[in-house]
């Protein structure tokens, strides 16, 4: 990483390379000297950046030598072809597909809670899934605490996790039904998604659960460090920005609400919203846009005096993908600088 830096963003027309683009236009810490936006191919198409007009490239060798940091927003088949190619020509990719993950030799990092496994020089840094982030982003300061026996999630979560066609594919479903009109071919999703819940993310895999379940229970376990007993139920939901999780947190011995706020009110990142009688709690609409991981509805569980329930929300696009790989960024350049 150096003091004028040359960055390239592979899926720089997708979701979460448009949300790269706005976050590093916002952070003026990011020394930018060139940005190079990629993508399957150009076709005269451009991206807005800092005041200027750049014209998208075809993913190429050309648009990766030289870069000093690369984004992966593409697919998992680009990440596994041209991320270790960064690597070889002296860069840096860090990666938002799951390819690399749960690879022994990557880091799986969110900045605010393993951010200190990160080592400088020329690798390839995995960025987590957009539920897993706010996930642990709430779990790790209870675990700077206590133990956590159990954990249960299930998660609610909006069509732009599935990328741009899922996006519209939600309004076109809506424009039909409230429309009355008849409702587009069924692509995205295996049942339509307007008015609709489906509680199916991902293939179905290893003992019912899905690929999106199985990257909950194990990324947070990378990420933290430690073998959790975590499952999930991932469902989607017609929002289009802003996941939900609802979450039940087994202490290893009774803990006080009021105690676990004061925790979370001091974590990094986490917003406590909180006072449901006056209609205070996360919501998608609320986190959109923003890079707090908000949480609220905490209770003791009115049988089990070590649960705790618990909600929280964040912008999947931003602190679940492009605003935490760019916090990987800026942590790697504080700590050469
Ligand atoms: N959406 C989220 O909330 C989220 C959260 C965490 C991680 N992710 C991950 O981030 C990645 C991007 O997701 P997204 O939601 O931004 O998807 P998207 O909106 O569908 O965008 C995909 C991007 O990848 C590009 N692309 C596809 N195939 C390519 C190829 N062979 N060569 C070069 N570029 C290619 C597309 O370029 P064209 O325009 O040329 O097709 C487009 O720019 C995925 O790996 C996804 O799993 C997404």
């Amino acid at each position: 990483v150096q003091a004028e830096m040359t960055l390239a963003v592979v899926g720089a027309t997708g979701l979460v390379g448009q949300s790269i683009l706005e976050v590093l236009e916002e952070r003026a810490s990011i020394p930018v000297g060139a940005l190079r936006p990629l993508a399957t191919e150009g076709q005269g198409r451009a991206v807005h950046f800092r005041g200027q007009t750049l014209a998208v490239q075809s993913l190429s060798e050309t648009g990766l030598k030289g870069a000093d940091v690369v984004f992966f927003a593409a697919t998992n088949a680009v990440s596994a072809e041209w991320a270790p190619r960064v690597v070889e020509y002296g860069g840096i990719a860090i990666d938002k597909s799951s390819h690399f993950r749960l690879d022994e030799s990557v880091p799986l990092v969110v900045p605010e809670v393993n951010g200190h496994v990160l080592r400088p020089g020329p690798k390839i840094v995995a960025s987590p899934n957009c539920s897993t982030i706010q996930l642990v982003m709430v779990l790790a300061p209870l675990l700077q605490r206590r133990q956590l026996s159990r954990v249960l999630v299930s998660t609610y979560q909006a069509v732009s996790g599935s990328g741009r066609e899922a996006m519209e594919q939600l309004t076109r479903e809506l424009e039909a039904t409230l429309g009355g009109g008849t409702s587009p071919a069924r692509s995205v999703y295996p049942h339509p998604i307007a008015m609709n819940v489906i509680p199916q993310c991902d293939r179905v895999g290893d003992l019912g659960f899905t690929g999106e379940e199985w990257k909950l229970t194990r990324e947070t376990a990378k990420i933290l460090g430690q073998p959790m007993r975590l499952s999930a139920t991932a469902v989607r939901v017609p929002v289009m920005v802003g996941h939900g999780e609802s979450v039940y947190v087994e202490f290893d011995r009774p803990v006080a609400v009021a105690e676990v706020r004061e925790w979370l009110r001091e974590a990094h990142g986490v917003r406590v919203a909180d006072d449901p009688a006056f209609g205070v709690y996360p919501t998608p609409l609320q986190a959109a846009g923003n890079d707090w991981v908000w949480v609220g509805r905490l209770r003791s569980d009115p049988f089990e005096p070590r649960g705790l329930h618990l909600f929280i929300v964040s912008d999947n696009l931003r602190k679940g993908a492009a605003s935490n790989a760019v916090d990987i960024l800026e942590r790697l350049i504080q700590q050469e600088g």
